[in-house]
């Protein structure tokens, strides 16, 4: 059988990993300045890691959820205190498209309407509404296109306005940080303003951290720098470093109904011991901090280089933008520096590397930029 060729790929098998470190199968070692699409959170094969998988798959990998697993509830006290939502309630799914699918359902069975707001650029997901709520037609199928969204410009809080004083819209979806979209930021202002208009309308507020969230953006929630509350939050990618995770957190005002929502495979044993050892490590060795310092360190290095064009982000999570399309400077800096990246677009280079990167692998990173930088665009 062959594979189903949707991916175009680097002709490089990365075979082992540690802390922000990859390696081929020709022993070659690459620094890991995208962690796997911001996956990887605590750094490949963290020790703690992955001794607590090991140990639970020793005891039990999975049981289903009709029998008490107090994992859930030890991750849930957990990631509740970490993040300050510990009045929140915590739903466990696999994956960011499966968080942002029981988000938008849940906002719809608590208000009863259907129609939802995103935004320009927004990537939610590839499943059933959370694709219909991406702007980008190429992945929507028709069967996706049943037009219950509205896609809004990020930062215009006029055009909400408009939009949720028509009384019928069930949800606002937005990005903490945009990822795909090429790492745009929603102001503080128009973040504050939007929870005052979903109040105002009834409308259910739902923040997208599954690329911005988990400590990326140097605070654990990258809405949190705007000092707001939304009604549900969405996280995935970084929470089980790697292991297929997702959650949402749901705030006290929605009431649980058995059935209402329900996976097989969410917050299985050995998934909940993943994510409870992300959440040890988080806190052992500051890593919220550290994407704060390390993050700030590469922000204003990259603002000093002149073929940038525009620097944008919040602690580890960065794009940088050029004049040209980057596609060619992302493989020479792969093949010839041996660092991964990421792209946004064509013109914008995206930095997600594991939160335990430090000072001296950031200066390392920005020496091989600047040297595949030396020839690029002549
Ligand atoms: C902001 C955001 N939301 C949702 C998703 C979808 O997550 P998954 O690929 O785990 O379904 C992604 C993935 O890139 C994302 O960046």
């Amino acid at each position: 059988m062959k594979l189903f060729d949707v991916y175009p790929l680097f002709d490089i098998e990365i075979v082992r990993g540690r802390g922000c470190y990859t390696y081929d199968s020709h022993g070659t070692e690459y620094l890991d300045l995208y962690g796997g699409h911001a996956v990887i959170s605590v750094g490949h094969s963290h020790p703690h890691y992955v001794q607590a998988i090991k140990e639970q798959a020793e005891r039990l990998v999975f049981y289903s959820n009709s029998v008490v697993n107090s994992l859930q509830q030890r991750l849930a006290d957990k990631l509740g205190r970490v993040s300050g939502y510990d009045d929140y309630q915590l739903f466990l799914i696999n994956s960011g498209a499966e968080a942002n699918e029981n988000a938008l359902k849940l906002a719809s069975f608590h208000t009863a309407r259907r129609r939802v707001v995103s935004f320009s650029k927004a990537f939610h997901g590839r499943t059933s509404l959370a694709v219909e709520a991406t702007d980008n037609p190429r992945i929507v199928s028709p069967v996706n296109d049943n037009g219950n969204v509205t896609f809004l410009p990020l930062n215009d809080i006029y055009a909400v306005r408009a939009e949720l004083s028509k009384g019928d819209v069930c949800a606002v979806i937005i990005e903490g940080i945009q990822g795909v979209g090429g790492i745009q930021i929603p102001t503080a202002e128009f973040l504050q303003q939007l929870r005052e208009e979903c109040d105002k309308h009834g409308t259910v507020l739902i923040l997208d951290e599954i690329q911005s969230g988990y400590g990326r953006s140097g605070r654990f929630f990258a809405h949190q720098w705007a000092g707001i509350r939304p009604d549900i939050i969405t996280v995935a990618k970084g929470i089980a470093n790697g292991f297929p995770m997702g959650a949402v957190l749901i705030s006290p005002k929605f009431k649980p109904v058995y059935g209402m929502l329900g996976t097989t495979f969410g917050g299985n044993h050995l998934a909940c011991a993943a994510a409870i050892a992300v959440l040890d490590i988080f806190e052992q060795e500051g890593l919220v901090e550290n994407a704060r310092r390390v993050g700030d360190h590469l922000l204003e290095e990259l603002a000093g280089i002149p073929q940038i064009k525009e620097v944008r982000g919040r602690g580890l999570m960065i794009g940088i933008e050029m004049e040209q399309p980057v596609k060619e400077l992302r493989t020479r800096l792969l093949m010839e520096q041996h660092v991964f990246t990421g792209v946004s677009g064509t013109n914008v280079i995206r930095l997600l590397p594991p939160l335990v990167l430090t000072m001296e692998q950031a200066d390392e990173f920005l020496r091989r930029f600047k040297l595949c930088l030396e020839n690029y665009g002549k």
